[in-house]
């Protein structure tokens, strides 16, 4: 009861414009009193949601939402022993940020973090399938904090559930405040260590290890080695018809000073581009921090037949957090990935595409067909010279052999007992 009268008590919440013109961040500051007017929760903090979402026309797309200016935080708590403290913020067309805090006697810890985001909000989800709030709620396994000491964490983190990311940085978070005034101690995230630091640009690049939890520490400080990136599905449309196919796991190889895996997420990443009938492009946008465009070509291998190849790649990354280019790389001269045009290309062995020397792809589980495709579905397949056609030939090979010889035996016993009929009957 007196949690709840003081969460009556005025608030005050700051909201700073950031620095950041591509994202239009905001950093939020909430600063929660009791009632003798002294501070008893604070955070100031910025956050970023990737989303994926269902269209009208069935398929997924992912969407940024970033804070809008119009931020409120009803129903933020102070909190005390026996009541949890909460942090709640609402934000542009009915979204909701809240996270809760528990508290011993020694420590505070964040416990579960709700976030709701409306799908009404046509801004951000111009062609859901479904409208309406959405509620993803996770736990965190944030490390607990010394009370009347600060946790700050500057380095990025995500958390996934469900088809949302949550994207924090410059997190600077204190419950139970004693006394109204900010703890002098930090209490710093691992990834804010410098023995920790593992080679990773803010971009993407964890994206494979990134479900660890905001404001917590990385599991282990060794990076883990990269896996095979999760096969993603794109698709683009021409009305209401499929008109490019791709379905591929996408690494980027980056060479600078310690060399750089990046997987691309299908989760975080959107698919956009133009088809055509002799040039089609796929742009694909992970997170708003790696863009990679590819662009595919018709060549006429004779006077009826014609090629389709992929004929350009471009590869942006760009920082996270404030959206500047961190490196670009185009090679406008490749040609791979042929195949004839009305049939789909397959390479499900890994391939290598050098974008330029500082920068490679490399693709698994590969099939893209990026002209002529009918019924929204792939054509036949011509397949890459990698994948293993050691078994494959012979399949095709005996699979021939045999409706060879079953077509023998049935003429055979066709023939024999209606000799007369001859080959008609075949
Ligand atoms: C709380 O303190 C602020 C300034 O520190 C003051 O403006 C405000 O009136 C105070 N509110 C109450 C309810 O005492
Ligand atoms: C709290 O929410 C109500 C509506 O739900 C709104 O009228 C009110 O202005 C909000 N208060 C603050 C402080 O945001
Ligand atoms: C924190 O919030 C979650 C989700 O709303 C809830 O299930 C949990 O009970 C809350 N924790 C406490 C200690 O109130
Ligand atoms: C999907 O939504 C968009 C935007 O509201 C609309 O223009 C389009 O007609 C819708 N398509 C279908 C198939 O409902
Ligand atoms: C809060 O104030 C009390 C009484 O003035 C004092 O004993 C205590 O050490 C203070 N706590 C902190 C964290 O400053
Ligand atoms: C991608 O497409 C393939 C075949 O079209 C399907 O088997 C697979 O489940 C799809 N994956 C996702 C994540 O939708
Ligand atoms: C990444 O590129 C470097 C330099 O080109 C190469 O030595 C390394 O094997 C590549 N790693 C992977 C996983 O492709
Ligand atoms: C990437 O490639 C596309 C297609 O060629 C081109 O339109 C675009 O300008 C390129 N982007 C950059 C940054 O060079
Ligand atoms: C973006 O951030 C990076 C690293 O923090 C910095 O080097 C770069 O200058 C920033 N760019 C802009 C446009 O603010």
């Amino acid at each position: 009861m007196d949690a709840a009268r003081r969460s009556s008590r005025p608030l005050v919440l700051l909201l700073l414009l950031g620095a950041c013109g591509f994202f239009q961040s905001y950093a939020v500051e909430v600063d929660v009193k009791d009632d003798s007017n002294a501070t008893c929760l604070y955070a100031k903090w910025m956050m970023r949601f990737v989303i994926k979402y269902e269209t009208n026309s069935s398929d997924y797309k992912s969407t940024t939402l970033n804070l809008s200016s119009s931020v409120t935080h009803n129903g933020s708590v102070c909190g005390n022993d026996t009541q949890a403290a909460l942090l709640a913020v609402q934000f542009g067309e009915g979204h909701s940020w809240s996270a809760n805090f528990t508290k011993t006697n020694e420590t505070y810890q964040e416990d579960f973090i709700t976030f709701t985001y409306n799908t009404n909000d046509t801004a951000v989800f111009p062609d859901a399938k479904r409208k309406g709030p959405v509620t993803v709620v996770l736990r965190d396994n944030m490390h607990p904090v010394q009370l009347n000491d600060v946790f700050v964490c500057q380095s990025t983190e995500f958390l996934e559930a469900e088809n949302v990311t949550q994207i924090f940085w410059n997190v600077t978070v204190q419950a139970f405040v004693q006394n109204g005034t900010i703890g002098k101690k930090e209490s710093r995230c691992r990834a804010d260590m410098p023995t920790s630091a593992p080679t990773v640009l803010p971009t993407t690049a964890n994206a494979t290890t990134a479900s660890t939890t905001t404001l917590s520490p990385a599991p282990t400080a060794t990076p883990k080695p990269v896996e095979t990136p999760v096969t993603g599905n794109y698709s683009l449309k021409r009305g209401n018809d499929t008109c490019l196919l791709a379905s591929v796991g996408l690494q980027l190889n980056v060479s600078q000073d310690k060399p750089l895996l990046i997987n691309i997420n299908p989760k975080t990443t959107s698919a956009d581009g133009a088809c055509g009938n002799t040039t089609a492009m796929l742009k694909l946008n992970d997170g708003n921090s790696t863009l990679i465009a590819f662009t595919f070509a018709v060549k006429n291998i004779s006077a009826s037949a014609q090629k389709f190849y992929l004929k350009e790649v471009n590869v942006t990354l760009l920082n996270r957090l404030n959206g500047s280019v961190i490196s670009h790389a185009d090679n406008n001269n490749i040609s791979q990935w042929d195949a004839f045009l009305g049939s789909s290309y397959m390479c499900n062995k890994e391939q290598t595409l050098e974008v330029n020397e500082n920068l490679q792809i490399n693709t698994f589980n590969l099939w893209i067909q990026p002209f002529r495709v009918t019924a929204n579905t792939f054509s036949t397949a011509q397949e890459c010279s990698l994948d293993d056609d050691s078994i494959l030939i012979p399949v095709v090979v005996g699979a021939a052999l045999a409706g060879l010889i079953a077509i023998i035996v049935v003429a055979y016993i066709i023939g024999r007992r209606k000799s007369y009929a001859g080959y008609q009957t075949l």
